[in-house]
């Protein structure tokens, strides 16, 4: 179900809406959620592939054990999405194995 929203209307209130660039494309997001969190909520799954198959990824423990929702971040791969908070203007990138550093010009 990629793509389809994963919100309870009236049971969680949620921060200011806010924007992030998810692999080049705006996605709204609100202030106070974690990367993962607002990924999920906007239907997405996958958040990396793995190094060797390119196997899809996604949120799995949620708590910063597992390492499986790592994103590259304004640039830096490896970030732990479900333990960073969402900031306006973000860029976050679906990784690729252990990403690479990505300079912003
Ligand atoms: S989901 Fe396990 S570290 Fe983020």
């Amino acid at each position: 179900m990629e793509g389809q929203p994963r919100v309870v209307p009236g049971v969680v209130t949620r921060g200011p809406a806010i924007e992030i660039v998810v692999d080049g494309n705006p996605a709204k997001a609100h202030e106070g959620e974690s990367v993962a969190a607002a990924l999920l909520a906007a239907g997405r799954r996958t958040l990396r592939t793995t190094d060797r198959r390119g196997e899809p990824r996604g949120l799995y423990c949620g708590i910063g054990v597992c390492f499986d929702c790592v994103m590259t971040v304004d640039g830096r791969p490896g970030v732990r999405t479900c333990q960073t908070p969402v900031r306006d203007g973000m860029r976050v990138e679906t990784q690729a194995g252990t990403g690479a550093w990505r300079v912003e010009t």
